[in-house]
């Protein structure tokens, strides 16, 4: 998906506070026979981001758990281990662009995960960083990507926003949130929270790629969000590595055709997988599909749901394929079968 966006949001706001009884590093101890696993399931990276200042170690396509199965992996309870969200990728380039929102000051990264963010901060010329995130592992590979870039981090595993626990003016003034909006009721209780530390007088930026429950907290009534900027996020890099490993060429375009061109005529065979998620994109494609249809190009289509079936008219798809998912995608997808349409005219 080469058109995702990122918002940032900024709020502003005035005092009220209470002791969050910050924790101490101890448990990092507890988590240390964890290093040597991430050392060897991840990769050292400064690229494919949105922050090429920041090195991090990573799952990426090339560490071996990039295709591995949940149950042969290390980190079963925390599957989506080590990744850098695209939420936390804009936010990050942001202060590493706005250094002067965090100079000085006292800063708290909820939700750190691999702790770029709080790293950004440090760098910046934070008075003091606190990175939190709820899971040790996710505490201890912030731990271990703050060494990497030689910063010095306050890391703690409380839960502040189910324990709605408010900092004191004396842990933070900025607090940074990058792509916590993935899940109720997180994202409620997420948003009660940030509310009391607006109220509490701390400076919040969030990250967000446009997810669903973050459009969902704008509209609520009283709503203190304000929008700053949105970033492009690096795309593509996945087709041209998947490429290069099967020794194919591909030629690969970030443009966006359905804006751009109206139909697919350039092409005489055309492939739509999954891409079916969003309503108007849907109603698009398919206006687009019937003229190219109408002029010659072979139209395929795979998809899981029944949405895109239940859209078009029943004499457009013939079904030419259905094909049961193996296991591991079932368990991550929600789908069994998968089912090949051909589009007719
Ligand atoms: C989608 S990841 C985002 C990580 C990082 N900010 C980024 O953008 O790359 C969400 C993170 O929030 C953490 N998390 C979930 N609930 C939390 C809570 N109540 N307090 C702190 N962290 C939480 C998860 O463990 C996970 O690391």
């Amino acid at each position: 998906m080469s058109a995702i966006v990122l918002f940032i949001l900024m709020a502003v706001y005035e005092s009220n506070q209470q002791d969050p009884s910050l924790d101490t590093n101890a448990w990092l101890e507890k988590y240390d026979k964890y290093r040597k696993i991430i050392e060897e399931n991840t990769e050292i990276t400064n690229e494919d981001n949105l922050t090429p200042e920041i090195r991090l170690h990573l799952i990426t396509p090339r560490s071996k758990l990039w295709n591995a199965k949940s149950r042969d992996s290390p980190f079963k309870d925390s599957p989506f281990f080590a990744f850098y969200w695209a939420g936390g990728q804009g936010l990050t380039r942001y202060i590493l662009d706005h250094p002067e929102i965090v100079k000085g000051k006292r800063v708290l990264d909820l939700g750190s995960g691999c702790g770029a963010t709080a790293i950004a901060a440090a760098k910046c010329g934070a008075k003091s960083v606190t990175a939190n995130d709820i899971d040790p592992l996710h505490c201890l590979l912030t731990d271990m990507n703050a060494r990497l870039n030689n910063v010095a981090i306050n890391i703690t595993n409380t839960d502040f926003v189910s324990d709605m626990k408010i900092g004191t003016s004396d842990d933070w003034d900025v607090v940074l949130v990058g792509d916590m909006f993935y899940e109720n009721p997180l994202a409620e209780e997420l948003t009660e929270w940030l509310r009391l530390e607006k109220e509490a007088g701390k400076f919040i930026y969030i990250g967000d790629p446009g997810r669903y429950l973050f459009i969902a907290a704008q509209h609520k009534p009283g709503n203190y969000l304000e929008f700053i900027t949105r970033y492009k996020l690096v795309t593509c890099v996945s087709i041209d590595m998947n490429a290069k490993i099967n020794n194919v060429n591909i030629k690969i375009t970030k443009d966006n055709l359905i804006a751009k061109t109206r139909n697919f005529t350039e092409w005489d065979c055309v492939f739509f997988g999954d891409v079916f998620y969003e309503f108007d994109m849907m109603k698009t494609m398919v206006l687009m599909m019937r003229k190219s249809c109408a002029k010659g190009t072979k139209i395929f289509i795979g998809e899981p749901c029944g949405i895109f079936r239940a859209y078009t008219m029943t004499n457009e798809l013939k079904q030419v394929a259905q094909y049961t998912l193996p296991e591991a995608a079932e368990e991550m997808l929600g789908y069994g079968t998968t089912f090949i349409s051909e589009f007719c005219c």
